[in-house]
């Protein structure tokens, strides 16, 4: 066990999203005018962290300074572990053939307090499905986590990707080394690529999603016609204020690198960055600010409309990871079948239910579950939800109450791991929900 000295607990926020942030947890920490004096105040070590080339556009330039007790680079050699549930290769030659079926998943069970009591955040994590690689910087890989026991003596990096948190079950308390992010269902935080945590359990257990976003940083999407306010508005994004740990013991350092885990001792918390600033920093939100908009006279826009945060390609246009919600919100199409209508899409769908019901799904999506369409598999409402909604009163406005379903939407093909294909919570029987669907067909009016 560590030594405690200092373990940083405040929190407190600064607003908006991707903004030049500077904020310190002592008077005078940050220097001022300069980024690198030749003494930092309190005899802390300066420390860029660049999240974007260097040369990248200055609309898209993201990194920070840390002021530190002790630099990033103090820890001992790392040496590779392995959980056998994290999978960081989607497409070789030992991965599974991605099948074309629409697939479906109850959700992970919370391990065991007795028989297996020592679940943290990262032992939870297992890998679902993915695309690209890290190593190319490009694709993304779907993740879920189920833990029982707070990280104490371990931190935690991803050098692949950025990753964005969605907890469906327990409240996290992100502790990073910009500051402490308190996280519930129904909010959503991003952990940039590099920037190192530790996650404690203030409910005991805890559930949920994770985006690893290997390719560019997780961005507000254009408005277009919309205008200049809509879907999630920057004010409503929360990046946390400097807040540290001065703990000294017995650590580890676990980075997550190449789609592998690997380990290094360290003699103190890393989360030891007193002040910082810059615009390369954790952020969350909370899903039920978003402000969705959608058609007032009949039909209902494609569900780009829902989209939260955005990971542009280099094709304009094509994102290589959309991230989009569905909240609650009124229906107003008249004449109009209302709920998500039949589909097949260029691109792939993981989705996921954080709350209540979804409306394409009178059941079988249940919170914390997931379901995966791949490219052009057909899929929409279930034959339940069709009857419902093709007899329904559309002369007046209806609302979804209740729910809070979100989607990680990809360019590529989302390749499910051996674990997604083998495990007992895939609902074998999912394509039966359009089996009874009916023929209707007459062919005289
Ligand atoms: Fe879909």
């Amino acid at each position: 066990m560590g030594t405690q000295q200092n373990i940083g607990t405040e929190t407190g926020y600064q607003s908006g999203f991707g903004n030049e942030f500077a904020t310190e947890a002592l008077p005078g920490a940050l220097p001022k005018h300069r980024n690198s004096p030749q003494r930092v105040a309190y005899g802390l070590y300066a420390e860029q962290i660049s999240g974007t080339a260097f040369t990248a556009p200055r609309s898209h330039n993201r990194r920070s300074w840390l002021y530190r007790i002790r630099p990033a680079a103090m820890h001992g050699p790392f040496e590779q572990i392995d959980n056998g549930r994290i999978v960081g290769n989607f497409a070789g030659p030992a991965s599974p053939a991605p099948p074309p079926n629409q697939m479906r998943w109850g959700p992970l069970p919370i391990p065991d307090p007795v028989s297996d009591p020592a679940t943290d955040f990262i032992d939870g994590w297992v890998t679902m499905a993915g695309n690209g690689s890290a190593e190319s910087m490009s694709g993304c890989a779907v993740h879920l986590y189920a833990a029982n026991r707070s990280m104490t003596n371990r931190y935690f990096y991803s050098a692949d990707g950025e990753l964005l948190i969605v907890p469906q079950q327990g409240r996290l308390e992100i502790a990073t080394e910009l500051g402490n992010i308190d996280l519930a269902p129904q909010e959503i935080a991003v952990i940039p690529r590099g920037i190192r945590f530790q996650v404690r359990l203030p409910d005991g257990a805890a559930r949920g999603y994770i985006c690893e976003n290997f390719g560019a940083l997780l961005r507000l999407p254009d408005l277009g016609p919309i205008g200049s306010n809509g879907l999630a508005n920057p004010r409503d994004f929360l990046t946390p204020v400097a807040s540290y740990e001065e703990r000294e013991g017995e650590f580890t350092l676990v980075a997550k690198f190449c789609g592998k885990l690997w380990a290094a001792k360290t003699g103190h918390s890393p989360l030891d960055v007193v002040a910082w600033h810059g615009n390369y920093a954790p952020y969350k939100y909370d899903l039920r600010h978003f402000n969705a908009i959608g058609s007032i006279s009949y039909d209902h826009p494609d569900p780009s409309i829902f989209l939260v945060l955005q990971s542009p390609s280099d094709t304009p246009g094509v994102d290589t990871l959309d991230f989009a919600i569905f909240p609650p919100r009124w229906l107003a199409g008249e004449d109009t079948f209302r709920p998500p209508w039949f589909h097949r899409n260029v691109a792939s769908e993981f989705m996921g239910l954080v709350h209540g019901a979804y409306d394409a799904k009178a059941e079988g999506f249940v919170p914390g579950g997931a379901s995966l369409h791949n490219c052009m598999s057909g899929h929409g409402p279930d034959a339940a939800t069709f009857e419902k909604a093709s007899c329904a009163d559309t002369s007046k406005p209806s609302k979804v109450a209740d729910t809070m379903a979100f989607m990680f939407e990809t360019r590529q093909v989302l390749c499910p791991t051996v674990h997604a294909l083998a495990s007992p919570q895939l609902q074998s029987g999912y394509h039966d929900c359009w089996a009874g669907i009916r023929k209707n067909f007459r062919p005289t009016p």
